[in-house]
């Protein structure tokens, strides 16, 4: 009985790019999650590398933050003993299950993701055809594991749909091939905002560098930002429709004390917002410490890492191989 539990256990898959540094909010809305969830779920994490090269890379710089998102991950509390973290280049079946994909998904479809329309808006000089197919490369990322569940953020909600609608044709069309994944949008804190305007997310291209917080940021630096983050001009430290610079302090700050915004309301109930974002700061930097430490150990053994994701796209690609098998089967590839 047990062992067909665990066999029923369901699959995760997600994918983080490697540019540049994780930020407080994709680690908050994100990566955070990934490690608790490898507690219920068979878990696969990639470093989607492949993705990265959409929009222009240095080369030297994107192998560089290839491995450094790797170590960061691992940082984070991603166990390669207890999930599959690889590097998505090392396994090549993401490369080929794509084209397959291509073929059974529309332009149309691809015409209308925003997420396209934005980008090549804003690299006008180079609207390449892997910034259109993206979603076709992600959903072969999710398919290739036969994958339950997909926690991503909001903005690529349109994506993971994308993938699901991808499966039911392929599958309607050629026979049960791929399990039709669903989307798992955590609960708290899935969206945190800039320090320097909370009405956008916090973002590596934020205008002003003090409105993002990176994980590897030194306490000082995470104290000192959150210092000159934006508020507003009452003094009352209360979750209140249009108090967003508040209201993101109290996200962040419930997430990384666990406390409830009716507790933090209790806590600083006639103190000062310096007081507060001081608290904020501090209960930030103290989280993080740990993983800025873990990474700069993982970052000191390299040959660790690198036996790591040497075997995580081992494991990896056993099972993408078994779908990819199927898939070529499917539609009619002599085999050789
Ligand atoms: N497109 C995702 C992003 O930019 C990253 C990604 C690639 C991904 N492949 C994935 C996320 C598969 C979830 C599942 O955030």
């Amino acid at each position: 009985m047990e062992n067909q539990a665990a066999e029923r256990k369901k699959i995760v898959f997600s994918g983080i790019q490697p540019s540049g540094q994780i930020t407080l909010g994709n680690y908050l809305g994100a990566v955070r999650n990934w490690k608790q969830l490898q507690e219920e779920y068979n878990c696969i994490y990639s470093i989607v590398n492949m993705h990265a090269i959409t929009v222009r890379q240095d080369p030297a710089e994107l192998k560089k933050r290839t491995l450094e998102a790797y170590a960061l991950i691992l940082a984070c509390g991603i166990d390669p003993e207890k999930s599959i973290a690889f590097i998505q280049s090392h396994v090549k079946e993401h490369a080929e299950i794509n084209w397959v994909l291509a073929c059974y998904t529309q332009f149309g479809e691809l015409s209308r993701m925003t997420q396209f329309k934005d980008k090549s808006q804003k690299n006008p000089d180079n609207i390449n055809a892997g910034l259109f197919t993206y979603p076709v490369l992600m959903a072969g990322d999710i398919l290739l594991y036969q994958t339950d569940l997909v926690p991503v953020g909001i903005d690529q909600k349109q994506h993971l749909e994308l993938a699901r609608d991808i499966a039911i044709r392929f599958n309607g069309q050629r026979g049960n091939t791929f399990v039709v994944p669903d989307g798992y949008i955590p609960k708290a804190g899935a969206k945190i905002m800039s320090l320097a305007d909370p009405t956008k997310k916090m973002s590596k291209s934020d205008p002003n560098p003090r409105g993002c917080v990176y994980i590897l940021d030194p306490p000082e630096t995470i104290i000192k930002k959150f210092k000159s983050a934006v508020t507003d001009s009452d003094m009352e430290v209360c979750y209140r429709e249009g108090k967003d610079g508040i209201n993101n302090l109290m996200t962040i700050y419930s997430c990384v004390t666990g406390k409830t915004y009716e507790e933090i309301e209790e806590e600083f109930k006639g103190k000062g917002y310096g007081d507060f974002k001081l608290a904020v700061g501090t209960a930030v930097a103290e989280h993080l410490a740990p993983i800025r430490e873990k990474y700069n150990a993982l970052m000191a053994d390299k040959a660790y890492l690198e036996k790591c994701y040497t075997e995580g796209a081992e494991k990896a690609s056993r099972i993408a191989r078994r779908t990819l098998e199927k898939v070529y089967k499917k539609v009619g590839f002599l085999p050789k």
